[in-house]
């Protein structure tokens, strides 16, 4: 397999053809963003552990019959995934009220929610990725109320997966973001990553954050606490 003519530059990552047209080559980078870019740093480290967790948590979820796009881990800042179609959705999951959840409805950060709760955001940067609805979904077209049912239905079984994961390693998964794609053949997968970047882990312990809050806040090295996450997923 070969790196190829490079096809889309993200925040985090660089995507690359291969010599096989159904697979790309992702590239994880150091950069680190906060506020849709506002906030940007290089952070060495960040690229090679966002990698080894993401492609760690994709082998527990495919473990658990949870397929994603990812095919394997190439080098330490390197993957190969399958191609998909990526849906224009930001699934994030919440279990416990943190973040823009918080903010926005006035709820105390760290009250357990009765049931995980599943909102969409459209994955528009120019317009700050709104929280949108099921019924904006389908005006703008974004997904068949079917794709959604499914999607959803995904999102609650990672949910439900990654918590009893993050539990035996006594971490508390807050809230996290997941991103969706359709193969050839239509099936929806997982695909994106699932790593500190994108999620909100707490010590089971302490509530302490081990995750980009740290960075987003201006709270100190963010380098540290993803090693730990790494460590304690390599101990499962
Ligand atoms: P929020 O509380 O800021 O809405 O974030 C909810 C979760 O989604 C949190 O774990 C961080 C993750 N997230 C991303 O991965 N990318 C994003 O662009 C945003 C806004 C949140």
């Amino acid at each position: 397999m070969k790196k190829k003519a490079l096809l889309y530059e993200g925040k985090a990552k660089a995507l690359y053809e291969t010599s096989d047209p159904s697979l790309l080559w992702v590239v994880y980078k150091n950069q680190a963003t906060a506020g849709n870019g506002a906030k940007k740093e290089m952070i060495a480290g960040k690229g090679k552990l966002n990698n080894q967790i993401t492609s760690e948590l994709f082998d527990a979820l495919k473990e658990e019959g949870i397929n994603s796009h990812f095919v394997k881990q190439l080098s330490e800042t390197e993957q190969l995934i399958q191609k998909v179609d990526m849906f224009k959705l930001e699934v994030v999951v919440r279990n416990i009220a943190a973040g823009s959840f918080s903010k926005r409805l006035g709820i105390e950060k760290g009250r357990v929610l009765p049931f995980p709760l599943v909102e969409y955001y459209l994955k528009e940067d120019a317009l700050d990725d709104p929280i949108i609805n099921e019924d904006h979904i389908k005006i703008l077209d974004l997904a068949t109320q079917e794709e959604l049912a499914e999607i959803s239905r995904q999102a609650l079984l990672i949910n439900r997966a990654l918590t009893e994961l993050f539990a035996s390693l006594d971490i508390r998964l807050v809230d996290f973001k997941l991103e969706f794609g359709k193969t050839e053949d239509e099936t929806i997968v997982l695909a994106d990553e699932i790593s500190p970047d994108t999620c909100r882990l707490w010590d089971a312990n302490t509530n302490d954050s081990l995750d980009k809050d740290i960075f987003r806040n201006d709270l100190g090295d963010i380098i540290p606490l993803y090693e730990e996450i790494l460590k304690r997923l390599k101990q499962r």
